[in-house]
């Protein structure tokens, strides 16, 4: 049985990942939403105002109130700035399963934030709301997104053709990937 915990905030080396306030939807829009070098690689196309972010965030904060509701904001200890996303999604009561998907803003890319973030997250799924399985999908024109599920321990399970149809009316084929809470404590990920 998933043990819902909410939104709780978690400490790394160099981040903190937490709730989103009001006053976070500058930053958003700016860093990562408006970006299409970031957008590109999800489903839904970049916002052309800070409105639509604004709506956006409301809508994550009235999800916080949920148990099952987990969507972290990543902000950077040195400088207190909000880099980018995190959250864990359709849980998946039966299974035990859930999905994770992440994005951090351009100018955060390469220092090693995105797996930081995504091993504390699968550690939190996997040892304190005992999630059994985590899954996660990326355009196969987005290796990096691959390279950090790798280096937490995800494994490809598979490559899925036209998976996606993005906001530019394109077709993208997905690589799918996973990780077993068995496997992941006994590698001691
Ligand atoms: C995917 C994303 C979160 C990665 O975050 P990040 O902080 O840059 O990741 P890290 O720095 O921890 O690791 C990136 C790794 O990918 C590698 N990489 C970067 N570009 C690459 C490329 N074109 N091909 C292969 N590997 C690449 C880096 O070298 C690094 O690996 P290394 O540490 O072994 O050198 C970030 O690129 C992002 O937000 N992208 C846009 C949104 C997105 O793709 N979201 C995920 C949708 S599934």
């Amino acid at each position: 049985m998933i043990a819902y915990a909410g939104t709780v905030k978690i400490e790394t080396d160099r981040l903190i990942l937490r709730k989103l306030d009001h006053e976070d939807a500058q930053s958003i829009f700016d860093h990562w939403l408006s970006d299409e070098r970031v957008t590109d690689n999800r489903v839904s196309a970049a916002h052309k105002s800070v409105t639509e972010t604004a709506e956006r965030v409301v809508k994550i904060i009235n999800g916080h109130d949920k148990k099952d509701f987990c969507y972290w904001g990543i902000e950077l200890k040195t400088t207190e700035e909000l880099i980018g996303e995190i959250d864990l999604y359709d849980f998946d009561n039966t299974t035990g399963n859930c999905e994770v998907s992440y994005s951090l803003g351009y100018r955060w890319w390469n220092k090693g934030y995105g797996t930081e973030a995504l091993r504390a997250v699968v550690d939190f799924g996997f040892s304190h709301m005992n999630v059994l399985k985590i899954s996660a999908a990326h355009n196969t024109d987005n290796p990096a997104s691959g390279k950090i599920m790798s280096k937490v321990g995800m494994r490809q399970e598979g490559t899925i053709r036209d998976m996606i149809y993005n906001s530019k009316n394109q077709y993208k084929d997905c690589a799918v990937w996973g990780i077993l809470r068995d496997d992941y404590l006994k590698n001691d990920l």
